[in-house]
């Protein structure tokens, strides 16, 4: 409800502000099918907001990768579990539509779609008025600038639970990695989840309520078994796991505290 008075709010006051006008077209393509080469795909089908702005499946496709949240981009400098190397949340959006797994490969025929709707030439002209074509990197843009614009999740007080929970978080060292407000960070660090020894990026501790499966494979079910993963110091005979990981001795009290920590945020 509140999702749908922000957007009306800004649709309305769109042909005046360029930038608003930006965030409400990005909204509006987030949900369009017709971004997808085939027609028959949108992005809010993979983060859908009912979900935290994610799936509900261990992973998303054939390449094997969680999908992760919406929520929590606008201050990071990189994205994607395994990308360090792109650096902007403009770059990131073209992967998506050029991945023939998702909704790619990229090609004119989309933009054509959107040429042919005069409801997209005005909403790229309120949102464009010097450059109002109909392109890749103006899809690009918007997308980036209503994911940026994204509500932050409400989140409860603490109860007593999830504040020992809190306290625990940084004594036993999770704060080291997960860091801020939003619990990241932009190192990319093997954890040993997989067995394969790539570094993963911190990802944001927002919204974990919603947004299971856990972990760049889905391989943790609940926030249970994220904690357990990290109580036996991951998993179990692989190597060059980041140091920061090791066995924690926890009573199960205290993995009750950490999991009501987590599902508060
Ligand atoms: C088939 C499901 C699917 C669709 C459709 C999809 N995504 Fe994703 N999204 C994923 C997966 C899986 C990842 C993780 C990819 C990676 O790490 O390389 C991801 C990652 C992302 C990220 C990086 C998040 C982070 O934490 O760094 C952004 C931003 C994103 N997607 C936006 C979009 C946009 C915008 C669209 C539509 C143009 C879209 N996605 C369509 C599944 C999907
Ligand atoms: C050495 C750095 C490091 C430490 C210490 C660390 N984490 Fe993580 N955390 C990561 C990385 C990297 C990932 C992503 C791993 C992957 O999916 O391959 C992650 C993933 C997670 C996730 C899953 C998020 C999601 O959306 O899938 C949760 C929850 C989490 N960590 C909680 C914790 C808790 C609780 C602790 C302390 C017990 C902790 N982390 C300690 C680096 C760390």
């Amino acid at each position: 409800m509140l999702l749908l008075v922000c957007c009306l709010s800004l649709a309305g006051s769109s042909a005046t502000n360029p930038a608003h006008a930006q965030v409400a077209l990005g909204w509006q393509l987030l949900a369009d099918r017709r971004l997808a080469l085939r027609g028959d795909l949108a992005c809010l089908d993979c983060h859908q907001p009912t979900r935290g702005y994610t799936d509900g499946r261990s992973v998303a496709t054939e390449d094997g990768l969680n999908t992760p949240t919406l929520h929590a981009l606008a201050g990071r400098s990189s994205f994607g579990w395994f990308t360090p190397d792109v650096r902007s949340l403009e770059a990131f959006v073209l992967r998506p539509l050029d991945n023939p797994r998702e909704m790619g490969p990229l090609s004119d025929l989309p933009l054509e779609r959107l040429r042919n709707d005069p409801a997209m030439q005005r909403a790229y002209a309120a949102a464009y008025p010097n450059t109002p074509a109909i392109t890749w990197q103006a899809t690009a843009q918007a997308l980036a600038a209503a994911i940026r614009n994204l509500p932050t999740p409400p989140r409860a007080p603490l109860s007593p639970a999830a504040q020992r929970g809190q306290a625990l978080f940084v004594e036993l060292g999770c704060a080291g990695c997960h860091q801020g407000a939003t619990l990241s960070s932009e190192a990319h660090l093997y954890t040993g989840v997989s067995a394969n020894p790539q570094p993963a990026r911190v990802p944001a501790l927002v919204a974990l309520a919603n947004t299971g499966p856990y972990f760049h494979d889905g391989s943790a079910a609940t926030l249970t078994d994220v904690v357990r993963f990290y109580q036996r110091g991951g998993n179990a005979g692989t190597a060059g796991v980041s140091r920061g990981i090791t066995p924690l001795l926890l009573t199960e009290a205290e993995v009750e505290d950490l999991v009501a920590f987590l599902m508060s945020r």
